[in-house]
């Protein structure tokens, strides 16, 4: 199933006062920016805000800010929290490619994926957001104290985030194959995703992980050759090309 592409979204998102237009002027000065010493935590493809506009009148103490790249998916969102009177919570509209055009070193004090595109298909495997690409692109953000928590309805990509994380250098500090019958669940707030899995009766996955201090040199270097590789050959401009295409996907049904 398809959402349907809505005019007036790109209009409501630009004018919403709680999303941050431009947000990468205020790269390494965002706590100036929100007036906050409170840690900022960022949700990556928030989707329809069922875990933000929830857990920020919860968690008072945390700066919350969502992530959302589909304009129709983030008015949903917007309207949920417009639900709420939380000053703590703003939304980005843009790409979670550009994170570190945004964010500065140790800027966030954690990410969450939650029920990310699991991308199945070998050859999509580096659109996954637990691909090494996006782990560098983290590390560099969250700075040493910092954690990506994922929780995830899918097996494989659940696996694939653990060794992509073992290739990456991050500790896992915490994890289980069936989240809602283990420790961790105390606290935990389901989103849309999640809700819809566990009526089903589906296990989720879960961990949480640290950074290292320093990237694996190696894996950037294997990264840069990658890059030089794929701009000789013009895979690059190929797949952005078929990602422009790319229809806008409703978060709820769609599966790859
Ligand atoms: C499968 S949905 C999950 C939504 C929500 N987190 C939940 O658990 O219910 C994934 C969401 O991430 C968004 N998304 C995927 N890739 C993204 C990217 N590169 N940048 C920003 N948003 C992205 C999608 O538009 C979609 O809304």
């Amino acid at each position: 199933m398809r959402l349907r592409r809505k005019p007036e979204a790109k209009e409501f998102v630009r004018q919403h006062p709680r999303v941050i237009n431009d947000p990468k002027q205020l790269r390494g000065q965002w706590r100036t920016f929100l007036q906050t010493d409170r840690p900022l935590h960022v949700e990556l493809g928030t989707g329809k805000g069922r875990f933000l506009s929830t857990i920020c009148a919860a968690k008072p103490n945390i700066h919350w800010i969502g992530v959302e790249r589909v304009e129709e998916v983030l008015m949903q969102a917007l309207k949920k929290a417009d639900e709420q009177d939380c000053s703590n919570l703003h939304f980005l509209w843009m790409d979670i490619a550009e994170l570190d055009e945004v964010f500065d070193r140790g800027e966030v004090a954690r990410f969450y994926l939650h029920f990310s595109d699991p991308w199945p298909k070998k050859r999509h495997a580096k659109r996954r957001l637990t691909h090494r690409d996006f782990l560098a692109q983290y590390q560099k953000i969250l700075g040493p104290k910092g954690e990506l928590l994922l929780k995830t309805d899918h097996r494989s990509l659940y696996e694939f985030t653990l060794e992509e994380l073992a290739v990456c250098g991050y500790t896992v500090l915490e994890q289980s194959e069936d989240l809602h019958r283990s420790p961790y669940s105390e606290g935990n707030i389901m989103t849309e995703y999640e809700e819809k899995f566990v009526a089903k009766g589906m296990p989720i996955y879960y961990l949480l992980a640290r950074p290292p201090v320093e990237f694996p040199e190696e894996v950037l270097e294997k990264r840069r050759k990658r890059k030089t590789w794929q701009i000789d050959t013009g895979q690059e401009q190929a797949d952005h090309e078929t990602n422009r295409n790319d229809d806008v996907s409703d978060p709820l049904t769609d599966r790859d």
